[in-house]
This record gives C-alpha cells, structure tokens and sequence, in this order.
C-alpha cells in the first residue's frame, strides 16, 4: 500500500479497496506491506511488516526499542522532518475551524529530555508496555528520559532482581530534579521491604514512596519532594504533583504565556498545582488559580504562602461550575490548560460570553482544543504555536492566542449572516 498521508497519532495512512488503513511507523510516500489487525466498516488498523520502498526521510531509530515498547513514534526521521509532520497533522485540525494562518513549532532537546517515567513490573524486571498491549518490554534505559533517570532505572532493575519483586510491584514512577529522584513503588499486595540499600545508592537528596496498588502513596525514607525555581517562584513536587515532562520546552512555554497575558487581572483555569498561577502573580498581576485536584490545590495554597504572593488565589472545584462565578467584569486574560478531554462546553460558553479581552489556550490534545474552540465566535485566533514537549513521540503541545473580536466586525459578520 501506498501511504499518502498522516493520522492525528503520525502514523501512515494510506488506502486499500477505498478504505482508510492507518499503519504505525509507516511514513509519507512509502510503500509498505502491513499485516490487518483491526478492521471495521470505516477503517482499518495495520502492523508494518515491511518497507517496501522507503522514503528518503526515513532514518535509522537510535533507541533498540523503538516500535516495540509504545513509546516513540518518530524516531525513524530525523527532527526537522518529525516538526513538519506535527505541523501539517495541526494545520489539518484547525482547517476544520476555517484557521489556514500560520503555525510554528518551537523545539529543543530531542533526546534525554523527559523529567518522569513509568514502569510496569514483569517476570523480566522493569519495562514500558507494548503499544495497545499488556505485554511488557523489559529496557535498560530510554533514549527520552534523561540521564540521571537512567541511572536510576539501573539501580532499580537490580533491586529488584536482587529482592525477587518481579511479581510484587505493578509499576515504578521515577520522577527528577537535577540530581535529585523521587520513587513511587506500586505493590499488589502488602509486603515488607528494605529500602534503605536503594535510597543510599540515590543520594541524600532522594527519596523513596510506597504505594498498596489502589491506594495513597506513603512515604518510606529520604526526601519527600523535589525542589525548584521557575521563573522567581519556589516550588516543591510531592510524588504525584503535576508537571510538564520537559523542563526546557514547558520554560519557553510559561514565558511566552506570561508575555501574552494582557490587563492586571486574570484567570487561569485547570491550573494544576498553581505554577502557571504564582509566575503571573509574581509579575505582580492579581491571578485566580481553579483546581479540582485535592492534592493539587493544597500544592498551590503552599506555593503561595511559601512565596508569599498575596495576589494569587486559589479556587478548589470543578471549572464547569466555578469559572462562570470567578470570572468578573474586570477580567483582562482567560488562561485554561485543561487535561487531554478538553473543557466542558459550560466553561466554553462562559468564557465566550466574558469581556475578556484575550484568551490562552493551552492543550497536549489538539483534536478537543479545536472542538473547543469553535464556541469561541466572539473571538478570534491571533496566533497558534506548537511547543514540541514530547519529541519523538506523536504529541506536541499546542498554544492558541485569541483576541476578543472588535465590535466592528462581529456587526458585521451579523449583517453578513
Ligand atoms: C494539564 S494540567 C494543568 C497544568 C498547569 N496549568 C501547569 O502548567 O502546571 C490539567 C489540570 O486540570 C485539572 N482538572 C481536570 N478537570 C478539571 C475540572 N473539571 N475542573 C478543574 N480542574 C480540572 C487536573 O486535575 C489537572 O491538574
């Protein structure tokens, strides 16, 4: 088969009898041969067993696991051409909304730049599962995480063999701050276990969780969070805190947030655990954070009693229910960076309806973004930016600046209807 084009998750897509075949890891232009594994009315899913003729794009991946693990999906060009495709499977969604301007991609480290990881546990050790399976794929390292993770994965994979946990833990998280790693061991049943080998091979600034497999993390031994400072702001990450996976692209990101934000006041909607809140607040703007995390929003209250910034504020609850009564007259900015569902069409609605003069949206799913935007009509795109936070796999970040339309033209687009 012919592949003519990419699918939102940058796989190959071509077309066999008229019907749509989306193949992982095939590329624009090649031709391949693919085994079905999915056939419906409308489409079918196929696994890549051969390359038939492949496209002068196409490189040879670094990483031993690459299309079997489930992670990456375009190490197999190089990253100019990886930001092409991230672009054109954008430009195609916000054709949808009538937007045909303009849409850069900002872009940095392409390897070793991921802060966390998640392992499950299998009867070989420490892996990443295999794309739409629960097979485990047992890896010494990653080629996206960084290196002090890396080293830890190492520690791990023999604290494991040597303690016999392959059937006692589900999953490690293992998340880092410079030197410093946070662990979170899920077991799938109560058991006793000496971390104390483990926690002096991390370092003093390390520390180690525990989890009963549906219940709350418990601390073990070191440190209980990691620490940093993001442009002015202190802030501590307990084991579960939300935060971007790659420190350099999410620090371009808040900057140009910051930079865009119009007007003293502003709202910043599913703000996580309030960092995006405390910079704006630091710069001396009155921001109101909303969160409906519990863990999230007591992060936020200790980020501002910890920074003493007396201009944010922080609202617990759900955004569909709180944001129509947070926003005011007076607000100037709307941000909302909601998870990959997207906002509910209640939050849409009223933000549509503010006097807001602009609006940030801030999303790792651009398929809902674009869904969402279209409630916006009193206001329009003024630019959109893809910051590419997760290079290599098929996700990217996708910032959308709105201006609220002049009265001007939406009078006249009223006498035009
Ligand atoms: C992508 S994170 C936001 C991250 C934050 N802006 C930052 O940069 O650190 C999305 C957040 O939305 C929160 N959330 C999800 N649904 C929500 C809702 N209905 N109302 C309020 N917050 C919600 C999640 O708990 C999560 O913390």
């Amino acid at each position: 088969m012919k592949i003519i084009d990419y699918g939102y998750d940058c796989e190959g897509v071509g077309k066999e009898n008229g019907k749509v075949c989306f193949v992982p890891f095939a590329l624009k232009d090649e031709e391949v041969d693919f085994l079905k594994v999915k056939e419906s009315s409308s489409f079918i899913k196929g696994k890549l067993t051969k390359v038939v003729l492949p496209s002068e794009k196409r490189i040879a991946p670094p990483c031993k696991y690459f299309g079997k693990c489930g992670g990456c999906a375009l190490q197999n060009v190089n990253l100019e051409e990886e930001k092409d495709i991230k672009t054109q499977i954008a430009r195609s969604h916000f054709k949808k909304i009538g937007y045909t301007g303009k849409i850069s991609m900002f872009s940095e480290n392409e390897y070793s730049y991921r802060n966390k990881i998640k392992l499950f546990c299998g009867k070989d050790g420490l892996g990443l599962k295999e794309g739409e399976s629960n097979n485990i794929v047992r890896i010494d390292k990653c080629l996206i995480v960084n290196e002090r993770i890396n080293e830890c994965i190492s520690f791990c994979q023999d604290f494991v063999k040597a303690k016999s946990l392959q059937n006692e833990i589900e999953t490690l998280l293992i998340r880092s701050e410079g030197d410093d790693l946070l662990l979170n061991f899920t077991f799938n049943r109560e058991i006793e276990v000496d971390f104390q080998g483990l926690q002096i091979m991390l370092g003093a600034g390390s520390g180690i969780y525990k989890t009963l497999l549906g219940g709350q993390p418990v601390h073990m031994i070191g440190a209980k969070a990691l620490h940093e400072k993001v442009l002015g702001v202190d802030i501590s990450y307990r084991i579960n805190t939300f935060k971007q996976v790659n420190d350099q692209v999410a620090l371009s990101l808040y900057n140009k947030v910051v930079k865009s934000v119009k007007g003293n006041e502003v709202v910043n909607a599913y703000s996580g655990a309030g960092l995006l809140t405390a910079i704006i607040a630091k710069q001396g703007k009155k921001c109101k954070g909303i969160e409906i995390g519990d863990s999230e929003h007591e992060d936020a209250e200790k980020l501002k009693t910890e920074n003493g910034l007396n201009k944010m504020l922080n609202f617990h609850g759900d955004c569909k229910e709180l944001l129509p009564k947070v926003i005011s007259k007076f607000t100037n900015t709307i941000i909302v960076d909601p998870a990959r569902k997207g906002c509910d069409s209640e939050v849409m609605k009223a933000i549509n309806a503010s006097n807001a003069e602009r609006v940030i949206y801030i999303s790792c799913d651009i398929a809902s973004q674009v869904r969402d935007l279209k409630f916006l009509d009193k206001y329009e795109i003024a630019s959109v930016e893809l910051y590419n936070m997760f290079p290599r796999t098929a996700k990217s970040e996708c910032l959308v600046i709105l201006n609220k339309r002049q009265a001007k033209s939406c009078k006249k687009e009223a006498n035009e209807l």
